[in-house]
């Protein structure tokens, strides 16, 4: 068959899912109600969301919870997590209910610098290009006086332009390295919008420039975007507490347990492969909370990837000692992150978890997920060094099981009521199911 299809986004959206349901679907009819099953009933409401992205055929969920009991700075949050992970708001919440009665997560902002930069290609005489980026570099900043002028108003706008020399990597290579404050906004569309102004006048005062060359005249700016790489936006979360206060019900030994998760922390520093789970661990937390606050969890992972490779080895972005007879955890993150602007005013849900946070700033917000991801590392850790994570893991997940097995109601309460103290696999579970089924109860 083929499947190529030309003018699909001129499709009504009625049209593009006829379109999918006959070409893929044996039952079209079947097919099409799935998915109009999704739509919102609300018509604007569903408009909205078709309107977020293009091709839109309906509506793909993911389930909101809430970890309640963060006390972050003396103050208490009740944190929105969109995810799709059974036992990561489980977790999150225990740890935060855990950590409430210790003194709770201490959280500070380092920096707030975003970055952006235009790159382009310029084969003449260095000198000659750094004396032209001095002297006109405050062109630079008049021409994008535009642009910049609100921003400014809230406090925010351009911080610094430098020409960066990156020829020994590539023959020509220079950027216009350009930093920013974008206080509440995450400012992608400000920065980008800099960055474009900035290309064009660079392009625009080289070609009137009388001192370069006609080749030099005419350099190449090859792209101008920002950099989701911030290492100097940065936000520091720590939990700490004398050794013997970590002892509760799972904790019988607090030494042995703080002597066992500072290993597992010690592991992650040193072993990428450990690392990597280590720090996905803590992105559990990290993208739930930023999804739901409407922001970019893809440039968020990005940028706290790199930073955790910054010292030329992937690493653990979280670190733990016990100095003195006190265990301390913690952890720096970069976190580009908005509370306005973008879907934050569009999304009624993300407003509505905006509100529940008591509409922080993005300063608060950095502050709220960085301890999200502390709390949801802390938590594995504990599993890890304890009893293990499926025990947890598998009790969470026994829902979906319950689901895909297409338990009734009578089979869901003895189900959940068998395994209640038992270990739960897949297994057990579908043959206890089996078992109920034979029995015909
Ligand atoms: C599972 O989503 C996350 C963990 O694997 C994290 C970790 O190993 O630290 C439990």
């Amino acid at each position: 068959m083929n499947n190529s299809v030309s003018g699909f986004s001129k499709f009504s959206k009625a049209e593009k899912i006829s379109w999918i349901a006959n070409q893929y679907f044996s039952n079209p009819e079947q097919a099409v109600s799935l998915l109009t099953n999704y739509w919102n009933k609300d018509v604007k409401l569903q408009q909205l969301h078709d309107d977020f992205i293009e091709n839109t055929i309906t509506n793909f969920y993911l389930p909101l919870g809430i970890a309640p009991n963060f006390l972050i700075n003396e103050k208490f949050y009740t944190i929105p997590m969109a995810i799709e992970e059974s036992s990561v708001v489980a977790a999150a919440a225990n740890a935060a209910k855990f950590w409430s009665t210790r003194g709770g997560f201490k959280t500070t902002i380092i920096g707030t610098e975003k970055i952006g930069q235009v790159h382009f290609i310029f084969k003449g005489e260095k000198e000659k290009l750094q004396s032209f980026f001095e002297e006109k570099k405050h062109h630079f900043f008049t021409e994008t006086e535009a642009i910049t002028r609100n921003m400014q108003k809230r406090g925010g706008g351009i911080l610094n332009l430098e020409l960066r020399d990156k020829t020994a990597e590539i023959e020509g290579y220079f950027q216009l390295h350009a930093t920013f404050e974008t206080k509440d906004s995450m400012g992608a569309n400000f920065i980008n919008s800099c960055l474009e102004q900035f290309a064009k006048t660079l392009k625009s005062e080289a070609f009137s420039y009388k001192l370069f060359s006609e080749e030099e005249k005419n350099m190449t700016v090859v792209m101008s975007i920002l950099s989701n790489y911030v290492p100097n936006c940065l936000v520091r979360a720590e939990v700490s507490c004398p050794v013997e206060e970590l002892a509760d019900k799972t904790i019988a030994n607090p030494q042995e347990f703080a002597e066992k998760f500072v290993t597992a922390v010690n592991i992650a520093e040193v072993e990428t492969y450990r690392a990597v789970t280590h720090n996905k661990g803590i992105m559990n937390g990290i993208d739930a909370v930023v999804l739901a606050t409407g922001n970019d969890f893809r440039a968020i992972e990005a940028g706290i990837h790199a930073y955790a490779a910054k010292g030329g080895k992937y690493s653990s972005l979280s670190h733990a000692k016990i100095e003195n007879g006190i265990f301390s955890f913690w952890m720096e993150i970069p976190l580009a992150l908005g509370t306005v602007g973008g879907l934050t005013s569009l999304h009624p849900l993300v407003k509505f978890n905006l509100q529940m946070l008591e509409n922080p700033s993005a300063k608060e917000l950095m502050q709220i997920v960085a301890a999200a991801g502390l709390a949801q590392n802390f938590a594995a850790l504990r599993s890890l060094t304890t009893n293990g994570i499926q025990e947890g893991h598998m009790k969470m997940h026994l829902g979906n099981i319950i689901n895909q097995l297409q338990a009734n109601e009578t089979e869901r309460i003895l189900i959940l009521d068998h395994f209640r103290e038992k270990a739960v696999t897949h297994a057990a579970v579908v043959e206890y199911v089996g078992h109920l089924r034979k029995a015909k109860i």
